[in-house]
Formats: C-alpha cells, sequence, structure tokens
C-alpha cells in the first residue's frame, strides 16, 4: 500500500496526476477549470451530450465560469469532456459531483449516485483516489459508493484505491467567495484515503480542512443547509407574526441585525429555491427516519418554508382585493424566477409552485426574468415578456418574487397599478407606498 500511495501522491505534487471530474453541471464544471488551471489534464464526464460538446468547443454554459476560461483550457490541452466513462481508464484522481435531488415522494433519490459509482468500477484501478462531492446524508460514501466500487472491482479501499468525501460550498452567483478560496471540508473512508485527498485538492484550492472521517463531511455540509433553512423558516415565520402584529418585519430584522454578536441576518421570503437548502436537510430527516428519530427542527422548517408560496398567493389575492379585483382573469406580472437574485438557475424556485397557484385560481400569468428568457419546467411553458415597462403598467398586479439587482424599482413602481412585494425590493418606498402590499 505504502508504494501505491507514495507513487500516487508524487504525482499530485508533480501535478502529472490526470483528473476527471464526473458530472460537470453548477459544481463540477467550475472544479474541473479550477483543477486545469492548477496545472492538472482534466476530463469531464457527463452523460449530457450537449454539455460535452459545449466544454470541447471551449464554451461555458454555467454563469460563474468564463468561456473564455474554458476555450483557454481546451486550446492548451489541459480540459477535455467525454460522455465516455472510458476516458477514466488512466485517470488517477476523479471527482463525483453528481445530482442528489429529492423524489416525488420527498425521499433522496440516491440513483445518480448509484450509476457515477457502477459506471467507475469498471475503470477503477490501483494507485486511484476518489471524491465524492455530491452532498448527501452521512453514510453514504462508505454504504453505497465503497460497496459499488469494491464489488466490481474486486480491489480494496486503502490497499489498492483512495475514497473520500469533501461537499461543495459553491454558491453561485457569488463573486467573493468562489471555488478556489472557499475552504474545503474533506474527510476519508480511513486516514490515509483523506490525507491523499487532500493532498489533491490542496494543489487547487486555498484552503482545505481536513476532518477525521467522510460521515464528519457529510454531516458537516448538512449542518450548513440545515442551519440556514431553519433561520429561514424562522424569519419566514416572523414575517407572517409581524403580519398578524402589523409590525414592518424587515424594519425588526434590520434594527435585530444591528447587534454586533449573537445575532447573524436572514430574510423572510416567498419560498426555498436552489438545489440546496430546500433539499439537503431532507436527506437528514430521512436517514434519521430510518433509525427511529423524527428530526423535529427540520420537519417544522420545512413545513413553514414549504407553505410561503401559498402565503405569497394570499398577498397577492388580498392586494388584488383592495382594487376590488379578483384574481380570477386578472393579469398578473411575475418579476423574477430565478430562486435567487442574478443567476440562472430555476431549480426549486418558489416562483414555479407561484406561477402554478396563480393560474390554478385563473389568473392571467406572465413573468420577466432576464436570466430565464424561457421558462419550460415543471408542466410550464412560458416565455418572458420582453418589453417589460408596458407590461408592467398593463398588469392588474406586479409580484416581486426575485429581486434581480438590474431592475429599476423606482421605475416599475412608478408605471405599475399593484406591487406585490415578497423580497422587500422596492425598500422604503414600498413601505410608505398605497399601492404596495409587502410580505
Ligand atoms: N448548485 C449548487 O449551488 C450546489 C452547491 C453545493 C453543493 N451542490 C451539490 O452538488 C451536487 C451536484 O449539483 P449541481 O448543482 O452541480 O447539479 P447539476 O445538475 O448542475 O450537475 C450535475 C451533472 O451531473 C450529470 N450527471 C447525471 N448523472 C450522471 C452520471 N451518472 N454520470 C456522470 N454525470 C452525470 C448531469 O448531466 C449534470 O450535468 C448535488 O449533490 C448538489 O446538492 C450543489
Amino acid at each position: 500500500m505504502d508504494t501505491i500511495k507514495q507513487a500516487l501522491l508524487n504525482k499530485l505534487e508533480k501535478r502529472t496526476a490526470r483528473i476527471g471530474v464526473v458530472g460537470i453541471g453548477y459544481v463540477g464544471l467550475p472544479l474541473a477549470v479550477v483543477f486545469a488551471q492548477a496545472g492538472f489534464d482534466v476530463v469531464g464526464i457527463d452523460p449530457d451530450a450537449e454539455k460535452v460538446a459545449c466544454i470541447n468547443q471551449g464554451e461555458s454554459y454555467i454563469l460563474d465560469v468564463e468561456s473564455a476560461d474554458v476555450k483557454a483550457l481546451v486550446a492548451a490541452g489541459k480540459l477535455t469532456a467525454s460522455t465516455d466513462y472510458g476516458a477514466l481508464k488512466d485517470v488517477d484522481a476523479v471527482s463525483i459531483c453528481v445530482p442528489t435531488p429529492l423524489r416525488k415522494t420527498g425521499d433522496p433519490d440516491l440513483s445518480f449516485i448509484a450509476s457515477a459509482s457502477e459506471s467507475l468500477a469498471p475503470f477503477l484501478h490501483p494507485g486511484m483516489v476518489v471524491v465524492l462531492e455530491s452532498s448527501t446524508y452521512p453514510g453514504t460514501t462508505r454504504e453505497m459508493v465503497l460497496p459499488a466500487l469494491e464489488s466490481v472491482s474486486g480491489m480494496t479501499v486503502c490497499e489498492d484505491f483512495f475514497l473520500a468525501f469533501s461537499p461543495e460550498r459553491v454558491d453561485p452567483g457569488r463573486e467573493d467567495w468562489t471555488t478556489i478560496n472557499t475552504p474545503k471540508v474533506l474527510g476519508g473512508i480511513t486516514s490515509d484515503c483523506g490525507e491523499i485527498a487532500a493532498a489533491w485538492y490542496e494543489k487547487a484550492l486555498d484552503t482545505v480542512v481536513p476532518v477525521s472521517t467522510c460521515e464528519v463531511a457529510e454531516m458537516a455540509k448538512l449542518l450548513e443547509n440545515t442551519f440556514r433553512m431553519i433561520n429561514i423558516g424562522l424569519v419566514n415565520e416572523l414575517a407572517i407574526m409581524c403580519d398578524r402584529l402589523d409590525v414592518d418585519v424587515w424594519e425588526v430584522i434590520d434594527a435585530a441585525a444591528t447587534k454586533p454578536f449573537g445575532f447573524m441576518k436572514f430574510t423572510p421570503g416567498p419560498g426555498l429555491g436552489g438545489h440546496c437548502i430546500p433539499i439537503d436537510p431532507l436527506y437528514l430527516s430521512w436517514k434519521l427516519r430510518s433509525l427511529n428519530y423524527n428530526a423535529r427542527f427540520i420537519e417544522l422548517a420545512s413545513e413553514i418554508n414549504t407553505n410561503m408560496p401559498r402565503y405569497a398567493l394570499g398577498k397577492i389575492q388580498d392586494a388584488l382585493n383592495l382594487h376590488r379585483k379578483p384574481l380570477n382573469g386578472s393579469r398578473v406580472l411575475v418579476l423574477g424566477v430565478a430562486y435567487k437574485p442574478d443567476i440562472d438557475d430555476l431549480r426549486e424556485s418558489p416562483a414555479l409552485d407561484i406561477i402554478h397557484l396563480l393560474q390554478e385560481k385563473g389568473a392571467d400569468v406572465v413573468y420577466h426574468d432576464p436570466f430565464i428568457p424561457q421558462l419550460n419546467h415543471d408542466n410550464l411553458a412560458l416565455v418572458s415578456v420582453t418589453d417589460l415597462l408596458p407590461e408592467v403598467r398593463k398588469a392588474d398586479c406586479v409580484a416581486i418574487i426575485t429581486n434581480h439587482s438590474d431592475y429599476d424599482y423606482p421605475t416599475i413602481l412608478a408605471s405599475a397599478q399593484l406591487v406585490v412585494d415578497t423580497r422587500n425590493a422596492l425598500g422604503q418606498a414600498g413601505k410608505v407606498s398605497p399601492k404596495v402590499v409587502r410580505l
């Protein structure tokens, strides 16, 4: 084992190790680019032939990754992509970055991790290190990926190959904290596994935070996302309570946030979105249910957060009521459908639920989003309106669901008949305007 381990460490040290990234989406592509920029030869594996073709033509399809960077790396022969797992046969180090969504029943869908592990197994060879990056419940790397790799290859972890878990923390659209400078927690199946995986990641990332096991690393990711989800649930309930008390929730939160210690600011909204916060905590509660434990904080916050699109619908209905208009037949312009500002990601966006709910009530729904020109998702087929201000004037109600920063909010407010602001995008102007209803 020592020879295998040392040979791999030498290759990583000299950056002659070849890297594979399995799943080149929001997480995998930035990671592949960072490894290639650190001097490694990188191949991305993805069943999506369009993504593979884009990379090989030097084009990025992720906002946070510049096409110029991809082009330069492809031209230098440092980055390629393939739909064929066979491209991994000469690779020394593999990161797995495949999706971990929920099934329709709300249970974890681990089929992508299972299929990626099974597809990788025939190409596993002595002296290879594998790191799972997908967010998942504690135990997945040891209970699922490890047997899948060992059973097909006949090899043994830590004797022949090495396995670790390192959760991704990327926050799409963010420029101050990126794949390179966000500290990366990493834990191995054994301490040797952790040591080798850390030696690899340290070549490309500023800070690796080693932990004793992959379970600690898996749980750390779920703690981070559960912390956010529960705190968002808390401020969402605060918004509902403040509404009953006729107190301005936004002012309350800003006031509390002046405390220099012991408080962290979270803001309410029309519901949770994205691939992480609404989903990852449910991986944890699902796992705990299998151990006869009910994760009560998660269940409660999830219940509050899941109900927020319906709460936002109620606000739109109440606002129209002030103008003596029923929702049925009213034209509602949904402003912003991405799950958060200034990105093009629709996954789990509360806007989708809100549009469905509005349509069920008979509203004539149109939307505008500069980042999402078409919405073919979740049985919806809509095209973003192009000429914004005439649409704002025409709408019986403008519902601000995602507060993209490029919107000219004063002009939107001046032009609209009625606005429901679920994000406090209008700030003080929204508070004092008689035509604005706020969350
Ligand atoms: N997007 C984020 O902001 C974010 C942040 C932190 C963690 N994560 C986690 O990272 C993981 C990946 O998320 P993402 O946002 O990159 O998803 P994504 O959907 O953008 O990318 C996943 C990619 O994996 C590919 N894929 C699917 N099955 C595959 C297979 N069997 N083999 C190879 N490739 C396969 C898909 O085609 C897709 O291109 C998830 O577990 C997610 O929870 C995401």
